[in-house]
């Protein structure tokens, strides 16, 4: 019988381009979302849209946080992968909402993580973050890196479903693997993000606000290489792991069957030159208010991403510069400007 597999978050911006791909590729998949109004409801919807013109792709409109419609769901089908990318997403509304951040991210994964375990999931793939790296300030950011100083909520939650994770992995040898994303971008972005709102901004003559003077560095990833990461990931089911030491315990894997890995493009840009390539894309200036750095924001991300690449034979290969235009085009025929 063909393998099902489950997206969450299939209306969201990494879990719509995942199951696109996945669907091309003649996967079999359910997609849930509860299509909450984070960000315009408008875009989610466009994006269900392309993906119900596929016959192996069917819509389920739930919240994570409903264990007993979601039980039903596992209960119905039979998912040899699940690739969990809903969440409460966002560093700055974590200050505003931190309540959202709860229910979705700790209450909701504990829903999946139960139930991946009650009916013998192969696999369970779930998205964290770099926000997980915190205070630490030891650059490149690797698997290794010590975690233990998230500075917000939202990191603080991504960083509870890896060890959620590693006690299921433990306890009842639930495969997991958890996906670190670097600041991802791209066709069908997230409207809350820097170059969303750039974008929009310098169409529509408005003002931008550049955070701590534009000083941020990132390691800007292309949605197409995170999906080809995921993707790779998915297909390697971590096993349990005897050559782990518990006397000097490497946090990126287990004895138990547990997998942390960052994705990113490992090219680390600063905001204001990501800026630039923007402007010459949208052939404007852009009007900048300078301003301090805010709260629960990380000035600074590295990442390292030698683990995925020795061990996946991972590459990232678009350029900010493709990236952006790519972005560009996509916002122009999206919004008719
Ligand atoms: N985009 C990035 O740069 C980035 C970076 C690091 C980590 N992540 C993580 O990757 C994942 C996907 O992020 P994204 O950028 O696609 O965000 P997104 O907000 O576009 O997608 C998340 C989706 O999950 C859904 N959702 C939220 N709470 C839910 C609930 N309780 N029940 C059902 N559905 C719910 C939302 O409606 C949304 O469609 C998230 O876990 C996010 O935290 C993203």
């Amino acid at each position: 019988m063909k393998e099902t597999y489950l997206i969450t978050g299939v209306a969201g911006f990494i879990g719509f381009s995942l199951a696109l791909k996945l669907l091309k590729k003649k996967k079999n998949i359910i997609g849930l979302d509860n299509l909450n109004n984070y960000y315009d409801i408008k875009l989610k919807k466009s994006r269900l849209k392309i993906l119900l013109k596929f016959t192996n792709f069917k819509f389920l409109k739930t919240d994570l946080t409903n264990f007993k419609k979601l039980k039903n769901i596992f209960q119905k089908n039979k998912f040899s992968h699940v690739y969990h990318m809903a969440a409460q997403a966002g560093v700055r509304y974590s200050l505003k909402a931190p309540e959202q951040y709860i229910k979705s991210n700790i209450n909701g994964f504990y829903n999946v993580l139960e139930l991946s375990k009650l009916k013998k999931v192969k696999h369970l793939i779930y998205a964290s973050s770099s926000s997980v790296y915190g205070a630490n300030k030891n650059y490149p950011f690797s698997e290794t890196s010590n975690c233990s100083h998230p500075i917000q909520l939202y990191a603080a939650t991504k960083l509870s479903n890896e060890v959620m994770a590693h006690s299921y992995s433990s306890l009842f040898n639930l495969p997991t693997s958890g996906i670190r994303f670097f600041t991802v971008y791209g066709p069908w972005g997230r409207p809350d993000q820097a170059l969303f709102i750039f974008t929009k901004n310098i169409i529509e003559n408005k003002t931008i606000n550049l955070f701590n003077y534009g000083n941020h560095t990132r390691d800007f990833t292309y949605i197409d290489d995170i999906v080809d990461g995921v993707i790779r990931i998915g297909k390697s089911i971590p096993k349990k792991n005897n050559q782990w030491d518990s006397k000097n315990p490497n946090p990126s894997f287990s004895k138990s069957p547990y997998q942390i890995y960052n994705i990113s493009s490992n090219r680390r840009v600063k905001l204001t030159s990501y800026l630039k390539i923007l402007e010459k894309n949208l052939g404007k200036k852009a009007k900048i208010k300078y301003l301090p750095l805010q709260k629960g924001d990380v000035p600074d991300v590295s990442s390292s991403i030698n683990k995925i690449k020795s061990k996946l034979n991972y590459n990232p290969k678009v350029e900010v510069e493709i990236g952006i235009k790519e972005f560009v085009d996509w916002y122009k025929f999206y919004y008719k400007k």
